[in-house]
């Protein structure tokens, strides 16, 4: 029963150990630096598309669409939170987290795209909400079992996105039915 846990002895004393090394501890199974990497890159896409979104939500609001400017405000909020997080648990594997606007665009995975009508908007958050599912899928096989903090993250950021994209889907068919 005893025979994969480590002796109590054993974990006492490593945890005395570079305790200047906060939460992360000897069996911290990931490559850090590259985890940190990894979710600078994601931070970079909840940036993005928080501007994304805020920029659609004041533009809808502009045109009197106020239904989808609401939803658009929404999704703002939460990808901001997102940010936070992310941001919160890079310093907490004692990284930086990357708030540079220099080479956002780059580092994020989804795009800034403006749109010049509400369709286009609707459309462009959609395709970033994909970009989005399918970049945090890969992170969160790439953190497996080694960093479960930060793939459990993930993973609650990745089921918000797909909400999001659920949403935005439905808008866009809205659209289409008026
Ligand atoms: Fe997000
Ligand atoms: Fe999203």
């Amino acid at each position: 029963m005893a025979e994969f846990l480590t002796d109590i002895t054993t974990l006492r004393e490593r945890a005395r150990q570079k305790i200047e090394e906060g939460p992360i501890t000897a069996a911290y199974g990931a490559d850090r630096e590259r985890v940190i990497e990894v979710l600078n890159e994601a931070l970079a896409t909840e940036i993005v598309c928080t501007l994304r979104y805020k920029r659609h939500y004041f533009m809808a609001k502009g045109i009197h669409a106020e239904g989808v400017a609401a939803e658009f405000l929404e999704h703002a909020q939460d990808e901001q939170q997102h940010a936070d997080r992310i941001a919160e648990r890079i310093t907490q594997l004692g990284g930086a987290p990357d708030f540079s606007p220099d080479g956002l665009a780059t580092r994020s995975h989804a795009e800034y795209v403006e749109g010049d009508t509400l369709e286009d908007m609707i459309r462009e958050d959609l395709v970033a909400e994909r970009i989005a599912i399918d970049s945090y899928k890969e992170i969160i096989l790439y953190l497996g079992d080694k960093d479960p903090t930060s793939r459990r993250l993930m993973e609650d950021i990745l089921a918000t996105e797909e909400e999001h994209a659920d949403d935005m889907a439905n808008l866009l068919e809205d659209l289409g039915r008026h």
